[in-house]
């Protein structure tokens, strides 16, 4: 990724950025404009320009997937994406996934399952287990595990998490699909 920080490794730090530019983002489909560095990391944008406090900041480096978002329905870690680079792509942040009202099958079984501790890796968790489930609605465990691999729980919470998936894609293909 260009224009790294040496510090604190995130996009754009001392490189004196590309200027500010006004971009348009679909996030959770819905049309957003903000103005920022093009090289401003994406989740940086959707916490402090969109105020969507959902997706983590965790590493900032691209290795512990509390950032995850699906851009274009894949699976992508938002620290490390300039936000330039998804302007008018369908971004899908953990605040689109449902709602306390009508939640994902994923959240509901996460619930259920209490699948978590801290709860600050979930977001990119879930966010990760809704691409697998889309591409395929009858995973094995290994597929799971292989599905979040690239996301980190320091809680070792990661049989309640792999259960918690496979409960959601019983429900979904039982009918209780979004
Ligand atoms: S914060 Fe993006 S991968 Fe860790
Ligand atoms: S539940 Fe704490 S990091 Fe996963």
């Amino acid at each position: 990724m260009q224009g790294r920080c040496s510090v604190c490794y995130r996009v754009g730090g001392f490189t004196g950025g590309n200027g500010m530019e006004e971009i348009t983002l679909n996030v959770n489909g819905k049309a957003a404009r903000v103005t920022a560095d093009p090289d401003t990391p994406l989740l940086d944008v959707l916490r402090n320009h969109l105020g969507m406090m959902g997706t983590r900041f965790g590493c900032g480096l691209e290795q512990c997937g509390s950032c995850m978002v699906l851009i274009d329905g894949q699976p992508e870690k938002s620290c490390g994406k300039a936000v330039s680079t998804v302007a008018g792509k369908p971004v899908l942040t953990i605040e689109g996934l449902g709602s306390p009202e009508q939640p994902h099958p994923l959240q509901t079984a996460f619930l259920d399952e209490q699948a978590g501790q801290c709860g600050y890796c979930l977001s990119g968790i879930l966010i990760s287990a809704k691409a697998l489930l889309d591409r395929n609605a009858s995973p094995t465990r290994a597929e799971i595990a292989t599905a979040l691999d690239d996301n980190i729980c320091r809680c070792g919470s990661h049989l309640r998490i792999l259960r918690a998936v496979e409960h959601a894609a019983a429900a979904m293909r039982a009918g209780e699909a979004r």
